[in-house]
């Protein structure tokens, strides 16, 4: 009898941030790094072997997929087949409750739901570090994803290294994500091309050596409920990436104007006494993160800045998880 096991990950947003690999194809990323899970944002993927099946199948979204999409997640299927040694091609399903328009990277919750589904529906018994490291081969921040809340990504240069685990639960700290989606004018270069750049800008040396001290400060602010601290950070960390990406040759600009509207009245309302400070990952949308008692007038304020389409506003979620199992006969 063959499984078809049906797991739901969550995408998470960077507080320090990942940019540049020491290894491409294993994805062992040049720096650690911090994020925290987004609740309100998920990705449902079920995974079935089918003996009868002569290539992997995906349907994302409703839609059957190639290209790019597909043979990015056949190369992570084969990673699957090659540490079972047993399974034939597989037919995944997979879903995202946000719309794909947002420009939010799925691409987190994807790699986590389908290293979930996928190693369970194959028969291999993986431990939340095997399957972070697992994950890390679809996407590197997929790593992150497996585990709950707040979680930390270490920048080992080995495979059995290089992972990510909880340094604190969902429920530690109640902190929101309000996302402000910001129209886009111009195609996006996206993170896998991106991080092959890094390497091209004199600034990548200088943000790698020092993000073991921004680590540091980082998850002591998360224990601590710091806010001031992790505002201050984040936001430092965030400017750190993209002088990166502005640097690099070719230089990536990923802001549009009304992202920095957004920075700007952040900074404004900061010192009016709101909980509030940005990050913005490879795109022009901006992740507001501020306490919970600020989240619902971080949101109302958002929505009223000029090029702000929409704001999807997210508490802190929890790990990647399996939601179904059930036995499929092989003669399907
Ligand atoms: O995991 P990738 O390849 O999609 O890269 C993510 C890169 C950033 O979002 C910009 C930073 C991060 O750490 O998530």
């Amino acid at each position: 009898m063959n499984q078809s096991v049906t797991a739901l990950a969550h995408p998470n947003i960077a507080l320090i941030k990942y940019w540049g690999n020491r290894d491409h194809k294993l994805r062992l990323p040049s720096n650690g790094s911090i994020s925290m899970n987004l609740a309100a944002l998920e990705t449902r993927s079920t995974v079935m072997f089918l003996p009868d099946l002569r290539a992997d199948e995906l349907i994302l979204n409703g839609k059957p997929q190639k290209g790019a999409a597909l043979s990015r997640v056949k190369d992570f299927m084969e990673v699957i087949r090659n540490s079972s040694g047993i399974c034939g091609y597989a037919h995944i399903v997979s879903h995202n409750n946000f719309p794909a328009s947002a420009g939010l990277a799925s691409s987190a919750s994807a790699f986590a739901a389908l290293a979930v589904a996928g190693a369970a529906a194959c028969g291999l018994d993986y431990s939340e570090k095997q399957l972070s490291r697992l994950a890390r081969r679809g996407s590197g921040s997929a790593a992150r994803s497996i585990p709950g809340g707040f979680v930390e990504w270490l920048g080992a240069p080995t495979d059995e290294g290089s992972y990510a685990f909880s340094i604190a639960l969902a429920d530690h700290w109640e902190l929101w994500d309000c996302v402000a989606l910001v129209s886009q004018t111009t195609k996006q270069t996206g993170s896998t091309e991106g991080h092959l750049l890094a390497n091209t800008s004199m600034l990548q040396p200088a943000r790698v050596s020092d993000a073991p001290r921004r680590l540091d400060l980082c998850r002591s602010a998360i224990l601590h409920q710091d806010f001031a601290a992790l505002a201050e950070l984040i936001e430092l960390d965030s400017h750190m990436l993209h002088a990166v990406m502005l640097t690099s040759r070719p230089s990536l600009l990923y802001w549009e104007p009304s992202s920095v509207s957004v920075m700007k009245a952040i900074a404004s309302w900061r010192r009016q006494g709101i909980e509030a400070a940005f990050t913005l990952d490879a795109g022009p949308n901006v992740h507001v993160i501020c306490t919970a008692a600020h989240a619902q007038i971080v949101t109302q304020k958002l929505k009223d800045i000029p090029g702000v389409a929409e704001v999807l506003a997210s508490p802190v979620g929890e790990g990647a998880r399996i939601i179904r199992r059930s036995e499929i006969s092989n003669t399907i």
